[in-house]
Parts: structure tokens; sequence; C-alpha cells
């Protein structure tokens, strides 16, 4: 009955306004109270070595000279590449024949030893991350994105949007190739500009609502205020997807395309987890894993 509740509610206020999902998560983190204090109680003390997602900006870029003593990227680069070669050569699904395509890497393909498992478990990202979020984060979802050059009318994740499935969160973004302005690169405003866009024109997530136009954007920010995350082949982006409008994938004749890693991590009450959190996380099953620590087992589904 709660759990039939919790659930209906989480949908219900998915969609609505900027007050009501706020109220949402406060409502559903009262049901989720101890996970959330455990959560909380088990932060990394700062460590200042390298810089942190700025609450009002949401967004990070660290190029690889900033951050190569705290964590490698290539391991998972070169197992991208490859995922992408492999695909291309077999010449790409039909459902993988369009502008972002988002499944060259099944989920459940990924083992408890995988590079990406040691990537999003790595202590400096986790510390990164739930400084941000002021709490230990659920991973829930690891992916490998194409955006081939595909001309047509822009759509979807190609105009500016703030995603649904909880009020904060951050993705990790990794360029597996040079990404230019001609390849479609990750563009948006930063969480606090995009918060009083959101209260200018009484923003909804609502599917009909959520996409805003180019046109509208351009009249109520300047220039200045979008921030395009070009950047060489390592260059690591964090963005808070949720609070900050962006886009991407608008990839330009001549380009080869652009190809990204991606690492998402949400709260335990994000608006589209069941009561049953741990049910739903498609890396569940490495959790309970003997070789993981506490944080990390919570981070991969633990006891939620
Ligand atoms: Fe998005």
């Amino acid at each position: 009955m709660i759990a039939n509740l919790y659930n209906k509610f989480g949908l219900y206020v998915k969609n609505k306004n900027e007050s009501m999902r706020n109220l949402g998560i406060f409502i559903r983190k009262i049901f989720k109270f101890k996970q959330y204090m455990d959560r909380k109680s088990k932060l990394y003390p700062n460590q200042q070595k390298i810089p942190y997602i700025n609450q009002e900006r949401g967004v990070l870029t660290l190029p690889r000279a900033e951050y190569q003593a705290y964590f490698q990227t290539e391991p998972i680069i070169s197992a991208a590449i490859d995922l992408k070669d492999k695909a291309e050569n077999a010449g790409f699904q039909q459902s993988q024949k369009n502008h972002l395509i988002t499944n060259l890497l099944p989920l459940d393909t990924i083992e408890d030893n995988s590079p990406f498992i040691d990537f999003a478990l790595n202590d400096t990202i986790l510390n990164m991350v739930s400084s941000y979020l002021g709490f230990i984060p659920l991973l829930s979802y690891i992916g490998v994105w194409y955006s081939p050059p595909v001309l047509k009318k822009y759509d979807s994740s190609q105009l500016f949007h703030c995603d649904q499935i909880d009020n904060k969160q951050v993705k990790v973004f990794i360029n597996c190739t040079d990404v230019t302005d001609k390849d479609g690169p990750l563009t948006c405003l930063t969480a606090d500009v995009s918060k009083s866009i959101r209260k200018k024109i009484n923003y909804e997530w609502s599917d009909q609502r959520q996409m805003v136009s180019d046109h509208l954007i351009d009249q109520l920010v300047s220039n200045n205020n979008i921030n395009v995350l070009t950047g060489e082949k390592g260059t690591v982006s964090m963005v808070d997807t949720s609070s900050c409008f962006h886009f991407g994938s608008r990839v330009k004749n001549g380009s080869k395309g652009r190809l990204m890693i991606v690492f998402q991590y949400i709260s335990p009450y994000a608006f589209t987890l069941p009561f049953k959190t741990n049910q739903e996380l498609p890396l569940k099953w490495i959790a309970s894993h003997n070789r993981f620590s506490k944080i990390e087992r919570l981070v991969l589904g633990h006891g939620s």
C-alpha cells in the first residue's frame, strides 16, 4: 500500500513544475530518511586537491592534465572505441540509426571487474559527486553514446531541456573523441541561470513542455551564459542535467561524429525509482560482491 502510493506519487510529480518536484522529493525523502541519513553520514572528507562542482554552476569541465593524478580514463575510452567500432562494422542496428545511439554498452554485460565499474567507483569521482549532491549517490546508469552526423530537424535531446528523473543529479561525460563545435558538443546553461529561466517561463518537466526552443533561450540569456563543452579526447565534464538546461548531438556535416561515455548518479528517492529501489537498479547484482567497500556497495544499490 505505502509502496504503491510512493511509486504513483513519484511518477505524478516528476512532470510538474519546480516547486511540485521539490515538494515531491522532500516527501519521498521522508520515506527514505534512514537510508538518506546513512548515505549522508558516509560523505567523504573534503580533499580540495581537485576542483569541485560549484553548487551555483552545476557544471564542471576537467581536461586530462587536471585529473590524471586522481583517476584514469584511458581503459574505458579504448573499451568504448572498441564497442563503437564493432557496432559500426556490423552496420549498426536499425534502432541505432538515430542522432544519438545509446545502446553500445549493454548493462548486463558489465562484470564486477569491468574498467567502467572501476571508474564509476573511483574515490575521487565519488568524492566530487557526493560533495555536490550532499550524500553518497546511487549509480543508475553507464552508457557509451555515439552521435553520428544525421542531418535533420533537431529533435528531443538536441533541444534545450532539463532531465526528469530527479531534481538534482550528476552525469559524468568523458569525450572519447576530440569534440569541437562541429561535433555536437554538450551545450548547457549553469544551474543558477537555468533556475531563473524556469521561473520566468513557469517551466514544467512534462513531455509536452520539457523541450524549449533556441529562440526562447536566446531571448532570455546572453550568448556568454551558454557553455559549450568542447574538449580534446579524454576531457571529463560533470553536469547536473536536472538543474541545468542542456542539449547535445547537433553534429554538423563533415564531422565524424561524437563518442562519449556517460555515468549517471542520482538519489535513492529519484522520481522513477520504486519504493524497493534496488529492484530497479541495473547494476544491483554486482553490489553484493565481497570485494567492494560499504560505500561502493551503497553506490551500486545495496541497502536501498
Ligand atoms: Fe538530457
